[in-house]
């Protein structure tokens, strides 16, 4: 490779000596920095070698699962190594981080499986040093608070919820059901924040809609999944038997799909009751079932904001020590039947 002319050859020889030489007559200090300049090929190198841990609390749902599929991609465009590990159990999520730390990872993502965690999460990354981003979950400190200088990416959950109510209220009047028939359901999770955010933004919005408290019921859920809904919207339905037509809301797809599925074990037809989903990304198969189910839509959030960015943000934060944004918060578009293939393929979700 030496068919350069001789002066070019040269010059890179010509500005190290030169460097070296400033170096030696300006003291110490310079040297450090020189000899940073100079290792700038080597912390290439070292980009490559960049690796990210991701922890989802619920592996088995689609929305985590999204998350991992952006994050990957992060990983394939970024030059980085993404290792995954999930399980809705605080020990797992502990483990993992020593884990990630002894698998030679510089950082990672975490939704915890319990937001209580957050100080021993915390306390933990410290131990190994390592950087981390709390995505979805936001950590809750001993008093019970967010902690707001952990960097987090979640939904703007009151706003997405409000939407959810206010798209319930106007496909009530859209259908004619009389006040007096109709009733909500809202399936919760008050002990997770964002999930409480997500109900009472719909019940808010449902009340100012006209539909007075009494008719607004809590279905809590013990799980958050399809069963742990299932039967928190059977117990209410034992107790309210009077009501012809439900409009549902939940924490999630999840929580949503559970009470549609206990709505039509008790004979409610599919265009009796309308229920709002949240996620988006799970509730596909749903949409794609050839007879319409009571499941009207869903609030579909950015699974590839909170795979991808967070994983990005991490990275340059790792690699060019560019702190993130302590809060980020994304937004949510409805889908339904009419638009979601569509809208899941301009995000990406679907081919
Ligand atoms: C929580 C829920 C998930 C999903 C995310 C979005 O973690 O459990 O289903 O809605 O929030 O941030």
């Amino acid at each position: 490779m030496n068919y350069l002319p001789a002066p070019f050859s040269f010059r890179p020889f010509l500005a190290v000596g030169l460097l070296g030489l400033a170096a030696m007559i300006s003291g110490c200090s310079k040297s450090t920095d020189t000899a940073k300049t100079d290792a700038a090929p080597a912390a290439g190198k070292k980009a490559g070698a960049v690796k990210i841990g991701f922890y989802v609390k619920q592996p088995e749902e689609p929305w985590f699962q999204l998350e991992w599929k952006f994050a990957d991609q992060a990983a394939r465009e970024l030059g980085f190594t993404l290792v995954k590990m999930g399980g809705n159990d605080g020990e797992k999520a502990l483990a993992a981080i020593d884990n990630f730390a002894a698998g030679g990872a510089q950082g990672f993502v975490i939704c915890t499986p319990d937001t209580k965690l957050g100080p021993a999460i915390v306390n933990k990354a410290r131990a190994v040093n390592l950087k981390f981003i709390a995505v979805d979950d936001q950590f809750l400190g001993a008093d019970g608070q967010p902690l707001k200088n952990v960097h987090y990416l979640g939904i703007s959950a009151r706003k997405i919820g409000e939407s959810v109510g206010d798209t319930l209220a106007a496909e009530m009047k859209k259908r004619g059901f009389a006040l007096a028939d109709t009733a909500v359901c809202a399936v919760t999770y008050d002990e997770l924040a964002t999930a409480k955010e997500r109900t009472d933004g719909a019940i808010a919005r449902l009340m100012a809609a006209g539909i007075p408290k009494e008719r607004i019921f809590r279905a809590p859920m013990r799980t958050t999944d399809i069963p742990g809904a299932l039967d928190s919207t059977n117990t209410l339905l034992t107790q309210q038997s009077g009501v012809k037509h439900w409009l549902v809301c939940g924490t999630n797809d999840n929580a949503v799909l559970g009470a549609i599925r206990a709505l039509e074990g008790r004979g409610f037809a599919p265009e009796s009751c309308v229920g709002i989903g949240i996620n988006g990304t799970d509730c596909i198969v749903e949409l794609e079932k050839a007879k319409p189910t009571s499941f009207h839509g869903s609030m579909l959030l950015s699974a590839k904001e909170h795979g991808y960015k967070t994983a990005e943000m991490l990275y340059k934060w790792i690699k060019d020590g560019v702190e993130p944004p302590l809060d980020t918060r994304t937004v949510g578009t409805l889908i339904t039947r009419e638009n979601f293939r569509q809208v899941l393929k301009d995000q990406g979700v679907r081919e």
